[in-house]
């Protein structure tokens, strides 16, 4: 007989195998491949780490110069798909935008064999920044934005179509390393999503679909934008005190605090946390930090609850002049990776994801006549 779970949501049951992350196991918390992602953040470009989760190792020089040269070449949108997005309203939320622009993508450009999983991964990571921007310039700003432009990273990429300019050192940077740690999360909402797709050996378009539907709500990627929402209704760090108090005295749900595996802290916060603050005094901040900061404090002292990956970057982002509502589609540009690495390693060792439910409904009984119902 199939063993009954007593944990709600298979909290702590080990759903499968992988050798892509270990979450809350070794270094400072988070390793992609066996590296430690402080390592990587400090390190690397997005599009090493990127190589590394999706091919098994770090590229060298030569072969990072031509997987980006590969990834610039692949920025353009077919005519079919900008005809898609612009009939997509301003006031859609640019997640449904990015889940429509997948799933037609996969329609104009489909995974024709497994052979192809790569091919068409790089393609998605390529053209997600410009489905994203293309969507949001046109039905926003009224333009027909070129989406292949020659900046060199994702990151600068992005910012270059939604600003109409090239980004700063500074905010490429930050593009990077915000890239590096949304990159992978072992088993994730998401990306189980993806995998339980993947098992019944659909495409990769209808896996990264269906991930970016879990990504989606707000207990999971969309908390960056909910904790936008709260931060900035915050006037100073003593009103954030005394409006978090009351939240949690109403035993309200504060979002980007707290997590699933982690207990004591989310490594990803401390590396987010010291950029956001760079980016505050780049911008001359005197209030979203300090606020960002107290919130830190409060949850802490009162809950011993600590800020996820999503909490300062928040403020970060905001920090650049991106819009809340783009907060979860980069955070897509990202796990993309991490997503199509999980598909590939289900499709190469593959069993369909199947488990079983404890059956809580009524006892078996005959249909009645439909006139004694
Ligand atoms: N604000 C207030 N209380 C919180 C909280 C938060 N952000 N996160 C957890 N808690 C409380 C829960 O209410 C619960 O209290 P209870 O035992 O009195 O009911 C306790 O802490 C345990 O948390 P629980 O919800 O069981 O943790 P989980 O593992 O089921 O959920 C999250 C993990 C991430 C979904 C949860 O912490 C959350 O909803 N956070 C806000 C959303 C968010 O930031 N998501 C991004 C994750 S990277």
């Amino acid at each position: 007989m199939a063993k009954v779970l007593s944990g709600a949501g298979l909290r702590g049951q080990v759903a499968g195998k992988t050798a892509l992350s270990t979450v809350g196991k070794s270094g400072s918390g988070l390793t992609y491949r066996g590296y430690d992602v402080k390592d990587l953040a400090e390190n690397c470009q997005f599009e090493e780490v990127a190589y590394l989760i999706l091919k098994g190792k770090l590229p060298n020089q030569a072969e990072l110069d031509e997987y980006k040269a590969l990834l610039k070449s692949m920025r353009g949108l077919p005519l079919a798909l900008k005809d898609v997005l612009e009939r997509i309203p301003a006031e859609a939320h640019p997640m449904d935008v990015l889940r429509t622009g997948c799933s037609m993508l996969g329609n104009l450009e489909g995974e024709a064999s497994f052979d192809e999983q790569a091919k068409v991964t790089d393609r998605m990571l390529a053209c997600f920044p410009s489905i994203i921007c293309y969507w949001y310039r046109y039905s926003h700003d009224g333009v027909r934005v070129d989406v292949e432009t020659d900046d060199d990273s994702i990151g600068a990429h992005f910012l270059h179509l939604l600003r109409g300019e090239k980004p700063s050192e500074l905010h490429e940077r930050v593009m990077h390393v915000s890239l590096i740690l949304y990159a992978e999360h072992e088993f994730n909402a998401s990306t189980f999503t993806a995998r339980v797709c993947a098992s019944t050996l659909s495409d990769m378009h209808s896996c990264v679909t269906g991930a970016i539907g879990s990504l989606r709500g707000p207990l999971h990627g969309g908390a960056n934008e909910a904790a936008m929402e709260m931060i900035e209704r915050f006037e100073s760090a003593d009103h954030a005190e005394q409006e978090m108090m009351g939240m949690l005295e109403r035993k309200e749900k504060i979002m980007g605090f707290g997590h699933a595996i982690y207990s004591e802290s989310d490594p990803r916060n401390e590396i987010i946390k010291l950029w956001s603050e760079k980016l505050a005094a780049d911008v001359g901040d005197t209030v979203l930090y300090p606020v960002s900061v107290r919130c830190e404090e409060v949850m802490w002292r009162e809950k011993k609850l600590f800020c996820n990956a999503d909490f300062f970057h928040a403020s970060a982002y905001n920090f650049m002049g991106i819009p809340t509502k783009l907060f979860t589609p980069i955070f897509v540009m990202s796990r993309l990776t991490g997503w199509a690495a999980h598909v590939m390693e289900q499709r190469a060792d593959n069993r369909i994801i199947r488990p079983s439910a404890e059956y809580t409904g009524e006892e078996l009984r005959p249909v009645p006549a439909i006139s004694e119902r």
